[in-house]
C-alpha cells in the first residue's frame, strides 16, 4: 500500500503544499495568497484570496475545449423524455436562467431555493445560481410543506425556483400545492417564485409572486450574463441535513474549496479522465446529487447521466440498460437500490454486457457483505467500491482511491481514510483504541477543502455540535462508531446520536417525534430506527395517545398522515405502536436507545436509571415480546 500510503501522508504532513497543487485542477481568475488558513479553529478558510466562480469551472471553461461533448444527459423513465446537453448549449441555457435570476432581483449573496424534480432545469438553477454569486439551497422534493416551510425560514430565500409536479412509478407527485402551503406557513415570504410548467398537473400562479418560466425564459433567449468573480470562502450552497435536535442545519460550502476537492475526487476516488461518463442515481435533493450528479462530473469536463425514475422501471435492467448504451465507466448508487434488485429475476442483471463499467460506488448507509458479495458477482469485471461519508464533508471522508492505487478491498469496508481527512478513532473515555475496538470516528481539523465551512447562520451551532463532544481536542465529530482493523481497513457499525438512515436518506427520530406529536390525538410519543432487511433501518414509534381509547387502525392511519403532511412519507413511521407510558429516566431523557435494543430483539442494556419499570414491559407487550 505504499503509494496509497505515501499519497495520504502528504495530504496531511504536506497540507498546503499538496493543496497547492490539487487547485490547479481549476481556474482562478484570482489565485489565492495563502492555501489554508486555520488561525481561528476549528474553523478553517482554504484558498484565501483567491477568487473564482463554481459555474464557470463547471460549464464556461469546457466549452472551449469541449464544447460539443454532452455534458448533461436527462433520462426520465417517468415521462420518457431524453435529452442530451453539450457544454455548449448547458452554456446557453444557464445564462438564460442567470438573467431570469437576475430580472427577478437576485444579488451576490441572495438565497435561491430550489424544490424540484429530477429534470434538467433543477441543475441550470442551481448553476445559474452560483454564476451570479447567489447560494442556492436544493431542498428534497420528497420533503412536505411543514419541512420547506423551516428551511424558506432559515435559508431567506429571495426566489423559489419549482415546477408543477414530479412523477414517480407512473403517478404524478405534485409540487406547487406543497409549495404553496408551505410558503403560507413560513414567516419569511419569498418575494417571487419561479415555476417550470412540465404540464403535469394544472398550476395556478399567484398574481404578482409566481412567474412561469417559459415566458420568462423567451425575453432572454440570448442572454449572456458574466460570472460574477467571488471570494474562494464566499458561499456557494446551503443543504440541510438532519441532526440530533428536531431543527435542520444548514450545511454551508464555499466556493474554491468545494471546487477543488470535488474536482480531485473525480480523478482520485471515482478514477474518471474528462470526457468520460458518470451516472449516478442519487437526487439532487441529497448531497451525493449535488456532489456527484451536478458539481464533480461537470467541473471534471465529464458527462454526467440525470435519471428520473426508480430502479425498476420498465423493467429491472434499466439502469444496466443506461450504463451499456451510455458507456458508463462509473456508476454511485445506493445499497438500498442493490438490495432491491437483488429481489428480482437474476436474468434482468445478464441482460446487458457492461465492458464499459469499471466501478460501481455505493455509499449513504452501510453496505452489507451479502449484498456487496451479490452485485459483485452479478456484474462480474465491475469493481464494487463502499465509500463513507456525509453531507457535512462533502466527498468521500473513507473510500479506496483506485487512481492512487488499487488497493485489495474487503467486503463491508470503506477502506480507508481519503487524502485531506485526518481521520481518527476516539474512544469514549480517551483511552488508546486497539485494533478491531470500537470507537467514534473523528476527523481532526482542519477539515479538508470541499468539506462544510459552517452552520448557516449558526457559527456557534458549528462549533458545538461538530466539535465540543471531546474534552482533551476539538476533534470534528462525525457521530458514528467504526473500527480498525490489524490491516488498517475501517468498518462503520452506525450511528452514535439519534440520526437513523432510511433507504440511504438521513432522517432525525426529533424531527419524526415532532411530526408524530403534531398530530391532534398524540400526547407523547418516541420514534426509533428499527434494522430492515430491504431500507437498512426504518422508523418506528411508540405512542401515548391522549385518550387511550382511540387506539387503534384509525388513530395508525390519521398519524401516518400528519407525518406524511409535516415531513414527506419518506419518514412515515413502518409500525406505529400505542402504549400508556414511556420508559425514560429518572431524570425524564427518554430511553431510546433501550426502546430501539428491544425493536429489534435485543437486549435493553443497563436499566438502573429507568423511572418506572412497568413502562417497558409496556414496549415489550406491543411488541409481542414476553
Ligand atoms: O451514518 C453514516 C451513513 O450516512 C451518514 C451520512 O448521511 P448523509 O449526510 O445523508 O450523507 C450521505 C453521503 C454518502 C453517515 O454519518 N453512511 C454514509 N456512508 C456510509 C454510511 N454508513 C456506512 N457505510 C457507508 N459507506
Amino acid at each position: 500500500m505504499g503509494a496509497y500510503r505515501d499519497h495520504y501522508r502528504r495530504s496531511i504532513e504536506a497540507r498546503d503544499e499538496f493543496w497547492a497543487d490539487e487547485a490547479k485542477l481549476i481556474d482562478w481568475q484570482t489565485p489565492p495568497s495563502q492555501i489554508c488558513d486555520f488561525s481561528r479553529p476549528p474553523f478553517v478558510r482554504w484558498y484565501v484570496g483567491g477568487r473564482t466562480n463554481l459555474c464557470h469551472n463547471a460549464v464556461d471553461r469546457h466549452v472551449a475545449t469541449r464544447g460539443e461533448q454532452t455534458a448533461l444527459h436527462f433520462i426520465s423513465t417517468e415521462t420518457d423524455a431524453e435529452v442530451k446537453y453539450s457544454y455548449r448549449e448547458l452554456h446557453a441555457e444557464v445564462n438564460r436562467v442567470a438573467a431570469m435570476l437576475q430580472s427577478l432581483g437576485v444579488g451576490q449573496g441572495d438565497r435561491v431555493l430550489i424544490y424540484m424534480p429530477m429534470i434538467p432545469e433543477a441543475v441550470f438553477a442551481m448553476l445559474a445560481t452560483v454564476r451570479i454569486g447567489a447560494i442556492h439551497s436544493v431542498v428534497f422534493g420528497g420533503f412536505a410543506s411543514a419541512s420547506l416551510a423551516t428551511r424558506i425560514d432559515d435559508a431567506q430565500p429571495k426566489v423559489i425556483v419549482s415546477a408543477d409536479a414530479g412523477m414517480r412509478m407512473g403517478k404524478v407527485v405534485p409540487y406547487k400545492p406543497l409549495l404553496d402551503a408551505a410558503i403560507d406557513l413560513a414567516a419569511k415570504k419569498p418575494a417571487r417564485v419561479l415555476l417550470f410548467d412540465r404540464k403535469l398537473e394544472p398550476m395556478a400562479l399567484k398574481a404578482g409572486r409566481d412567474v412561469d418560466w417559459a415566458a420568462l425564459r423567451a425575453t432572454h433567449h440570448e442572454a449572456a450574463v458574466p460570472v460574477a468573480w467571488v471570494d474562494s470562502t464566499h458561499p456557494s450552497y446551503i443543504l440541510y441535513t438532519s441532526g440530533t435536535t428536531g431543527r435542520p442545519k444548514g450545511v454551508q460550502r464555499d466556493t474554491g474549496g468545494y471546487a477543488v476537492a470535488l474536482t480531485s475526487s473525480m480523478r482520485k476516488v471515482f478514477a474518471l479522465d474528462p470526457g468520460e461518463t458518470m451516472f449516478c442515481t442519487s437526487d439532487i435533493g441529497w448531497v451525493v446529487g449535488h456532489s456527484y450528479i451536478v458539481y464533480g462530473p461537470l467541473l471534471n469536463g465529464n458527462t454526467t447521466i440525470m435519471y428520473e425514475g426508480v430502479p425498476l422501471r420498465p423493467d429491472p435492467a434499466i439502469w444496466w440498460k443506461i450504463c451499456a448504451e451510455n458507456n458508463v465507466k462509473t456508476m454511485f448508487s445506493s445499497p438500498t437500490a442493490i438490495r432491491v434488485l437483488k429481489k428480482q429475476d437474476p436474468d434482468y442483471m445478464k441482460r446487458h454486457k457492461l465492458p464499459a463499467l469499471r466501478y460501481l460506488f455505493l455509499a449513504g448507509e452501510p453496505l452489507d457483505e451479502p449484498t456487496a458479495r451479490w452485485v459483485s458477482d452479478a456484474l462480474g469485471g465491475t469493481a464494487i467500491i463502499d465509500n463513507y461519508w456525509q453531507t457535512e464533508s462533502g466527498w468521500p471522508i473513507l473510500s479506496a482511491q483506485i487512481a492512487v492505487e488499487d488497493t485489495p478491498r474487503k467486503f463491508g469496508s470503506p477502506s480507508f481514510p481519503v487524502y485531506g481527512f485526518d481521520v481518527v478513532l476516539k474512544s469514549e473515555d480517551g483511552s488508546a483504541v486497539g485494533a478491531d475496538q470500537k470507537a467514534v470516528l473523528t476527523i481532526r481539523p482542519p477539515l479538508p477543502p470541499g468539506a462544510l465551512s459552517t452552520v448557516w447562520g449558526d457559527d456557534e451551532r458549528f462549533v458545538s455540535t461538530y466539535f465540543g463532544s471531546f474534552r482533551d481536542e476539538a476533534l470534528y465529530n462525525t457521530f458514528d462508531w467504526a473500527t480498525r482493523d490489524a490491516d488498517g481497513y475501517y468498518f462503520i457499525l452506525g450511528r452514535t446520536d439519534d440520526v437513523i438512515n432510511v433507504a440511504g436518506h438521513r432522517l432525525g427520530t426529533r424531527e419524526i417525534e415532532e411530526a408524530v406529536q403534531g398530530n391532534a390525538l398524540v400526547a407523547e410519543c418516541a420514534v426509533v430506527g428499527v434494522a430492515d432487511s430491504l431500507k437498512g433501518q426504518v422508523p418506528v414509534a411508540f405512542v401515548v395517545l391522549k385518550d387511550p381509547s382511540q387506539a387503534g387502525d384509525a388513530a395508525r392511519s390519521a398519524i401516518a398522515q400528519t407525518v406524511d403532511r409535516e415531513i414527506g412519507a419518506i419518514a412515515r413511521p413502518a409500525a406505529v405502536h400505542f402504549v400508556t407510558l414511556l420508559p425514560k429516566t429518572r431524570s425524564g431523557k427518554l430511553l431510546r436507545r433501550s426502546i430501539q435494543a428491544l425493536a429489534e430483539g435485543r437486549d435493553p442494556g443497563d436499566l438502573t436509571t429507568i423511572e418506572d419499570p412497568s413502562a417497558l414491559a409496556q414496549i415489550k407487550g406491543a411488541l409481542g415480546i414476553a
